[in-house]
């Protein structure tokens, strides 16, 4: 996309819009966006959004990260036109930006993951659908036209149900598998412990479970336990997971179908024995590229590249797995040395404007994932917060390109940075 001035429109629409009085409701400062955010969301869900293993080393590490790279900005270069996109996966984009896989995003808005694709697609940014999604992947797809999906997978326990939603991504005309690694079991999220709060376990953010007849087929109602004494949390967790459930709300309650999805996904959603050599039975499934994410160790890079993998996600789960985790940032020139340049990489964790995308394009990234600041903006304003905050982040980037004498992406290299002394 070739454009003379991404960043000078939206700021020239903000500072307009000033003139008449107006403040953006979307403040860009991702402390500012968090911290409002947290006025409209749960004390649990806010938890759950915000929260990461421990006591959050790894998300700290991900800021500081960024923070130890500086940019030396060039002067006196022709930066009046700028470019800025990229090629993906054999595909152009017009920005390096996608929006990260997100579960549960109906702690956040109810329309939820609708919102955020109808926001992603007015916006050219590709969204990469959850598995753990609060709406089905063919809503989605519905309200995005043709605009770019990808959709990220939990390797399940059951082969049926991995196959089911491959050829569910496929029929959605997602460009790209991406399989998530680091979550073969959930990380000790010590806020969410706290609360002891996990939405999956109510009904929240099953959808792509509750949707597919292969999982429907393997619920059974008649493993529900029923003895013991309900609570009041304990009956509204069961309306939710009744309402999660597809069917007649009366029927599923009396069958527990709900609570039987419930435990079902639970127990199926992933699979700790996965290794290298399963990857075959997955290539020959589907025709897609498959995109792995979660990787921080060169050597995890080379061995992608050995057994044909498409491309990687330099991801630490946005600090959520291993408390005292290696930042992404520190991990990817590791990363990008082993691959050599034969396959893409991205990079999440710790994105929160133009600079941080800057400094990982800088350091070998094609694109980056962004993550908590559109939930937060999905909070604040559903599809139009979305929006805002890509529209925030696209000028942010495009301004620092320009200011630092980047004409194109291809002029943001190791040199245009150096770290702090
Ligand atoms: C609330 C929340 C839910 C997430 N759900 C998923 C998910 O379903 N699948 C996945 O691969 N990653 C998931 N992630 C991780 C993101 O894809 C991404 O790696 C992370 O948000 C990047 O960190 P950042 O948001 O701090 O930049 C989730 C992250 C958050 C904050």
């Amino acid at each position: 996309m070739s454009n003379p001035g991404v960043g000078l429109a939206r700021q020239t629409e903000i500072y307009l819009a000033g003139v008449r009085g107006r403040r953006p409701a979307i403040p860009f400062d991702h402390r500012k966006l968090e911290r409002r955010a947290k006025t409209r969301l749960s004390p649990e869900a806010y938890a759950y959004i915000a929260g990461g293993a421990g006591v959050e080393r790894t998300m700290a590490a991900n800021r500081a990260a960024f923070d130890r790279w500086r940019i030396v900005p060039r002067v006196l270069r022709d930066v009046s036109d700028r470019d800025l996109s990229v090629e993906l996966l054999g595909r152009p984009r017009p920005t390096p930006f996608l929006l990260a896989p997100i579960g549960v995003l109906e702690l956040a808005h109810q329309d939820a993951d609708v919102a955020v694709a109808r926001a992603a697609a007015a916006e050219g940014v590709p969204m990469i659908f959850s598995n753990q999604a609060s709406r089905p992947m063919e809503e989605c797809a519905a309200a995005m036209g043709d605009a770019s999906r990808w959709f990220q997978l939990y390797w399940s326990t059951s082969d049926d149900l991995v196959a089911s939603f491959v050829a569910r991504a496929e029929a959605c005309a997602c460009d790209a598998l991406v399989v998530t690694l680091d979550t073969k079991m959930l990380g000790w999220r010590s806020r969410d412990l706290d609360f002891a709060h996990l939405p999956f376990a109510t009904g929240l953010g099953i959808a792509q479970y509750t949707s597919d007849p292969v999982f429907r087929g393997l619920v059974d109602p008649s493993t529900v336990d029923r003895s013991g004494r309900p609570t009041p949390a304990a009956v509204r967790a069961l309306v939710r997971a009744t309402r999660a459930y597809p069917g007649s709300f009366r029927a599923n309650l009396r069958s527990g179908a709900g609570v039987a999805a419930v435990r079902k996904v639970m127990e199926i959603y992933s699979r700790p024995s996965l290794t290298w050599d399963d990857f075959a039975w997955l290539r020959k499934r589907t025709t897609l590229p498959i995109v792995l994410k979660g990787i921080l160790h060169p050597d995890d890079a080379r061995l992608a590249v050995e057994h044909g993998l498409d491309a990687l996600v330099v991801s630490n789960h946005g600090g959520r797995q291993v408390d005292g985790a290696i930042a992404s940032l520190d991990a990817l020139p590791g990363v990008v040395e082993a691959v050599g340049g034969r396959i893409p990489i991205l990079l999440d964790s710790g994105i929160r404007g133009g600079a941080d995308a800057f400094k990982a394009l800088a350091l070998g990234a094609t694109a980056v994932l962004l993550g908590r600041p559109y939930v937060y903006g999905l909070a604040l304003r559903g599809e139009e917060g979305v929006r805002d905050v890509i529209r925030n982040l696209v000028a942010d980037f495009d301004l620092t390109m320009a200011l630092s004498g980047c004409r194109v992406v291809g002029d943001i290299r190791p040199e245009c940075l150096q770290l702090a002394r």
